[in-house]
């Protein structure tokens, strides 16, 4: 008979234990391969697949399927074919909110780093090199008074503003680029009268920091590509840390190598874990492995939605994180 939960990497604490208080588990200790998922998928053995963003759900694998629901450990799911998992009545959840604060800070830090060149300046007294203060050593770029573009302004784009505004930054923000959409006072809430809105090409061309804050698409694969990194002052820094594919890797690597822009502060890749090539000899740039939610508690509450969302579908209830309801009416 079926186990309730198929496990592709174990969750972190109370994950575990709230499946296997509520059901039966299978736990892939080493990971699936992409047909061994599918296989597993396609057994009728498991009820609902615990995921997390390496496992990449596809239509194939999803029209195959003999499973309830995918609850993924991570607020992104563009490893998930949404439309294919909704067809085939396998609902879909994720863990949102919990880790927004967690992220925001991580793009702060990503700003902040590359902006005073913080990489390079505890490189530089690790090896020795720190002879006493000097007037012109390791000068770096200011934040405060410079402007903050946002690309997208949902809850981590938010959370970052919030910092920024306490930084003394300008905030602009576009909502839904490479388009536009209109934004209500409402909606504006606590930034109203604080932050702009600006269309796509105006942000590009008015930021000294660009921040990207969308989930990953069709609208928004390659988002910031050759022009728009052209488009940007030479003096400004990427940060990313959202999805790698929303910025042409190899076009960010050209564009910092011959001072297209000033920087970049990355926590995701195109082609994770593999670095565009030439991407890692950049001294302007701070590459950290996708640890936006890292933080223990983020990553507890985290697996506890995680393990919430598998128990109600493996009963065939809504999910509270769901991200397709409407597969369950199917
Ligand atoms: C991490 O990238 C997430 O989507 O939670
Ligand atoms: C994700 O949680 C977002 O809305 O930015």
């Amino acid at each position: 008979t079926a186990t309730d939960f198929l496990v592709t990497t174990p969750l972190p604490d109370p994950g575990m234990r709230l499946l296997e208080a509520a059901g039966t588990v299978t736990v892939a200790e080493n990971g699936l391969t992409h047909t061994e998922l599918a296989d597993a998928c396609a057994s009728g053995d498991h009820r609902v697949v615990v995921a997390q963003l390496r496992d990449e759900f596809d239509a194939t694998l999803l029209d195959g399927a003999k499973i309830t629901g995918i609850s993924n450990f991570a607020v992104g799911y563009n490893n998930i074919d949404i439309a294919a998992a909704t067809a085939n009545a396998i609902v879909v959840g994720n863990t949102p909110g919990v880790l927004t604060d967690a992220t925001a800070d991580i793009a702060v830090l990503l700003m902040l780093a590359v902006a005073r060149r913080c990489v390079e300046a505890d490189t530089f007294v690790r090896a020795g090199k720190f002879h006493g203060w000097e007037p012109e050593l390791l000068l770096g770029h200011d934040v405060s008074g410079k402007t903050l573009g946002l690309a997208g302004f949902g809850r981590i784009a938010r959370a970052t503003a919030r910092r920024a505004l306490a930084f003394g930054m300008t905030v602009a923000f576009c909502p839904r680029p490479p388009g536009d959409r209109p934004v209500s006072e409402e909606e504006l809430g606590e930034f109203a009268g604080k932050v702009r809105h600006m269309s796509w090409p105006e942000l590009v061309d008015t930021s000294d920091y660009l921040s990207v804050h969308v989930p990953l698409n069709d609208q928004t694969h390659h988002l910031v590509d050759a022009g728009v990194l052209n488009a940007m002052k030479p003096s400004a820094i990427l940060i990313n840390t959202a999805r790698g594919p929303i910025v042409d890797e190899q076009a960010l690597v050209a564009a910092l190598r011959d001072g297209t822009i000033a920087g970049a502060g990355l926590d995701v890749y195109e082609d994770e874990p593999r670095l565009a090539p030439g991407l890692a000899e950049l001294p302007n740039t701070v590459l950290l492995p996708h640890v936006g939610s890292a933080t223990v508690p983020v990553r507890s509450e985290m697996a506890r939605r995680c393990a919430e969302n598998a128990i109600a579908m493996a009963r065939g209830e809504l999910p509270p994180y769901p991200v397709n309801p409407e597969a369950l009416a199917r």
